[in-house]
């Protein structure tokens, strides 16, 4: 079984190594139908994918995670979205009852108490929802891109996702960020207006913040802690990312 697995995964590497996200975007919906889906953040990428998603058919489904505590900017983007592509973005919310607990345990604002107090609601209002989120599929669509961090630079096309059991496509993994803009210019597509505010990474409204001229990218997402604890766990197990198998 394992071995079939392994197999299957170096053909469909070998298959899309030299594809257009445009191409492996078609090609995931052809291969899993209805158990591949589309995580998008509403990042930049993901709007790009998005409107790449839009445009094929058949149309693979896109969902959110809402963790409660997302920009107002960000809601405006969901419906927008919705209105120019007349499509519906699926919301994940997390588990009311966790969310209450942890609230009434460690306070509303946690997060800047501690880094395992910041994981622990990254968890309980990301990583729950999106087990939820990706439960039954085959694969996940994200928008991740080899040059956003230096944890992200091995990230290949498609790669199996250990943490979460099932395969993940990374259509825009050789894409620059000067590509993404260009692409968001050329094809008119909605995006978060904090992007021209300084905010290139977007999370949660308190967990974000504006950069200045010069920071890296990521400077903005969880700026108290240090650069190694910056992820929020749905790529990433113990403080590494998830290997990608070759
Ligand atoms: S994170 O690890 O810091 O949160 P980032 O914002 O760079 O990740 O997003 C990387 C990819 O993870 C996105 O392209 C998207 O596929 C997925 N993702 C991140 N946040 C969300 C979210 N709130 N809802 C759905 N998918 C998300
Ligand atoms: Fe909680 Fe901040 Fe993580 Fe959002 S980014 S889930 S508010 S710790």
């Amino acid at each position: 079984m394992e071995n079939t697995r392994e197999n299957n995964l170096k053909l469909y590497q070998e298959h899309l190594s030299d594809k257009s996200a445009e191409e492996v975007i078609a090609w995931a919906s052809l291969e899993f139908g209805d158990k591949v889906r589309f995580a998008s953040s509403l990042g930049l990428e993901d709007q790009v994918i998005t409107d790449l998603i839009a445009a094929a058919d058949p149309v693979t489904e896109i969902f959110t995670l809402d963790t409660g505590r997302l920009f107002t900017e960000s809601y405006d983007l969901i419906q927008k979205t919705e209105e120019r592509y007349n499509l519906r973005i699926n919301i994940c919310f997390p588990d009311a009852g966790e969310v209450e607990e942890m609230v009434d345990k460690h306070g509303i604002n946690l997060f800047y108490k501690s880094s395992e107090l910041r994981k622990h609601c990254c968890g309980i209002r990301k990583i729950h929802p999106l087990r939820r989120g990706l439960d039954g599929l085959d694969a996940w669509i994200t928008g991740l891109r080899r040059d956003q961090s230096q944890a992200r630079d091995a990230v290949q096309k498609i790669a199996w996702d250990d943490a979460n059991g099932l395969l993940k496509i990374n259509p825009l993994c050789d894409w620059s960020e000067t590509d993404v803009r260009a692409y968001i210019t050329e094809h008119d597509v909605p995006y978060n207006k904090l992007h021209d505010q300084g905010y290139p990474s977007i999370g949660c409204a308190c967990c974000t913040r504006a950069i200045k001229p010069g920071e890296d990218f990521r400077a903005g997402r969880w700026w108290w802690e240090s650069d190694q604890q910056k992820e929020c766990g749905l790529h990433i197990v113990d403080g590494k990312l998830v290997p990608q198998k070759k």
